[in-house]
């Protein structure tokens, strides 16, 4: 195990946030990462799980042991008729996932294309996008209980996902540590394009004939024309969660702004919040090195040298303007640390 002192953070965080970590070390092994934990334990300070800080803000030098997660390996580990049972390390990268399970046709996971981090992460918010969530092919994860150092192991249901939550962000937080997750691909895929562009980015690509390659690309085209790439402008992603409110305030928010999209589900209408925040003025609004996406207002930014303090004070303005305006409430989806 090595151990590395004060080291800067600021290439490890989507962000780019330049914030330090006290002590610091790769896990490439469940054994590893026992040994690291056991080595805080000892020093009595507390253990932070990093996978690719694609969803953190940093907005202080952690005082912790930073264990980065590298556990690798993708292999079968099942198969029926229908799908194959696919277990995967913590430490691979989510898009590197992906692109596997399309070489293989394995389907299910095309839709979740680009999306930043590693498997590890992916159960903690279910992550989703364009009409998928990791739920809907999860199978089973292996998970390090950080007290008693013993793998467990967690199913769909145990995991409680719903929309960006899982136990994991909620009652078990900061208890266990994502080693592995199974995921159920299928044989025959079952394409799901009715989700925002992806029919319209197939047709003007001149694609007739779907396929698992051509799902993927297309989510890939649309994604690289909203997000800002990290690698250029320090972001997390969406910022907020997208509010459901009850349909009664719906229908009085329509009456007042006939334009608002709203999305019905089993609680409500899901509003986006991109919409809520760019109504309140904020799109593209810089101020210095942090500012609000010109192209998704729901995604803010650091240009080069932002503090973490300060993106987390222009979210606080913007639920604040959100609310005062709408009477909506918006949540964080980013982990605040
Ligand atoms: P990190 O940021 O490293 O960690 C996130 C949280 O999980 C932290 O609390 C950390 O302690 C914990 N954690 C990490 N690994 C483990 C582990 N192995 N065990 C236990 N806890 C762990 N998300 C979506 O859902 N849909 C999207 O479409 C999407 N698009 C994005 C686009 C961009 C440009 C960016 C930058 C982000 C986007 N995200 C999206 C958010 C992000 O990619 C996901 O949340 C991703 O799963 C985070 O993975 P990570 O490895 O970077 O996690
Ligand atoms: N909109 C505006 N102004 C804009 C942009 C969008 O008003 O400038 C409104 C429009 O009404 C648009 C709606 O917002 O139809 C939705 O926009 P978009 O399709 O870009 O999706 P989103 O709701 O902003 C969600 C996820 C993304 C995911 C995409 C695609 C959340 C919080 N975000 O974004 O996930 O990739 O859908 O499925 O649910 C993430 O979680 O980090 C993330 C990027």
């Amino acid at each position: 195990m090595n151990i590395l002192e004060n080291i800067s953070l600021k290439a490890y965080n989507t962000f780019g946030i330049d914030k330090s970590a006290r002590f610091f070390t790769e896990a490439k092994s469940i054994d590893e990462l026992k040994e690291a934990l056991v080595w805080a334990k000892n020093q009595k300070i507390k253990a932070l799980i990093l996978g690719g800080g694609s969803n953190i803000l940093l907005t202080q030098n952690l005082d912790t042991l930073v264990i980065k997660i590298e556990i690798e390996g993708i292999k079968i580990i099942g198969e029926t008729d229908e799908s194959y049972l696919v277990e995967v390390g913590a430490g691979v990268n989510w898009h590197q996932l992906v692109l596997t399970a399309i070489e293989n046709n394995w389907a299910g996971i095309e839709n979740l294309s680009l999306i930043p981090g590693t498997v590890g992460a992916s159960p903690m918010q279910n992550i989703g996008a364009y009409g998928v969530e990791i739920k809907d092919v999860f199978w089973s994860l292996k998970a390090l209980n950080i007290d008693s150092l013993k793998i467990e192991e967690f199913n769909a249901d145990e995991c409680q996902f719903g929309y960006r939550e899982s136990v994991f962000k909620n009652k078990l937080k900061d208890k266990y540590v994502i080693c592995s997750v199974v995921f159920r691909l299928k044989k025959e895929p079952e394409y799901h394009i009715e989700y925002g562009a992806i029919q319209e980015t197939l047709e003007s690509s001149g694609i007739n004939e779907l396929s698992l390659k051509a799902i993927s690309d297309a989510v890939v085209q649309i994604r690289q024309s909203k997000l800002p790439n990290p690698k250029e402008i320090g972001n997390a992603g969406s910022f907020f969660k997208n509010p459901t409110i009850p349909n009664t305030h719906f229908e009085q928010l329509k009456s007042q702004y006939p334009s608002i999209p709203g999305y019905p589900n089993e609680e409500g209408i899901k509003v986006p919040a991109a919409w809520l925040i760019e109504q309140c003025g904020w799109k593209g609004k810089r101020f210095g090195e942090i500012g609000v996406h010109s192209k998704q207002p729901l995604v803010l930014v650091n240009f080069g040298d932002g503090d973490g303090n300060d993106i987390k004070k222009l979210a606080e303005k913007i639920q604040h303007s959100v609310l005062e305006k709408f009477d909506i409430s918006i949540q964080p989806e980013v982990n605040f640390l």
